[in-house]
């Protein structure tokens, strides 16, 4: 969507604000031994408490309320039984709507103690994120977030999953623009607009730059490689972005 009116800021940093607050509770909680179904049982909770509906079950059924994608799981995991252990990489993925607005957070993090190219993957994670933030300004060509990704990807020695993707967002979970991607696509001639909406996720990989969907229909993953994502709710305006989901 395109954010106009004050009723359109506001509504996106209440849903914002709700995911952001839930992904970061969950973030707390993801402790050995826990299982994914009962960190997705919490989100369930507080969203109810929010007033607010989980995007992925309002919008597409999805069976959880969450996201909880880990290790080989690169995004859409489905909290069910699996047991979270030490040194595991997770990603938890929160989006959600109330009173018609939408907003969608994900992070990936390792749990305690883990392998160092783990951590490595997450910090470069954030640095893409920030070095495709300071392009997406209204005017600017939506490829040049791409790029800034990639370079900083390729930087640190790793490269990016090319089938995953930002989106816009905002009156609906995914929306036009139906693709920010991670990598200089030089077709792409699309300019951001003031007042854009984009949920923009960055997902780093260590080698492998396609995730395959498993058997379940809805979970990707990767055969060898580590990824990380990071991801926020973001309003483009002449002043800079502002980012609902901090
Ligand atoms: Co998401
Ligand atoms: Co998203």
């Amino acid at each position: 969507m395109v954010a106009k009116t004050e009723e359109d800021f506001n509504g996106l940093k209440e849903i914002g604000k709700i995911v952001a607050s839930i992904r970061d509770e969950l973030v707390q909680r993801t402790i050995p031994g826990i299982t994914t179904k009962e960190l997705d049982d919490i989100a369930g909770e507080f969203l109810e408490k929010a007033g607010a509906v989980s995007a992925p079950k309002g919008e597409y059924d999805f069976p959880g309320y969450t996201c909880i994608s880990v290790n080989e799981e690169v995004a859409h995991g489905i909290p069910g039984p699996r047991v979270i252990h030490e040194g595991d990489l997770v990603n938890i993925d929160v989006s959600g709507s109330k009173n018609g607005y939408f907003a969608d957070t994900g992070i990936s993090f390792v749990v305690g103690e883990g392998e160092a190219v783990l951590t490595k993957i997450c910090d470069v994670t954030k640095k893409a994120f920030e070095e495709g933030l300071k392009k997406a300004k209204p005017g600017s060509k939506k490829s040049r977030i791409g790029k800034a990704v990639f370079e900083t990807a390729r930087q640190h020695g790793f490269t990016v999953i090319k089938n995953l993707t930002g989106h816009g967002v905002g009156r609906r979970i995914h929306e036009a623009p139906d693709h920010i991607c991670n990598y200089y696509d030089p077709w792409d001639n699309e300019i951001l607009k003031e007042g854009m909406v984009i949920a923009f996720e960055p997902f780093i990989s260590t080698f492998e730059e396609e995730a395959f969907l498993k058997e379940d229909g809805l979970t990707y993953a990767t055969e060898k490689s580590y990824v990380a994502q990071l991801e926020h709710t973001i309003i483009l305006t002449k002043n800079g972005p502002i980012i609902v989901t901090l």
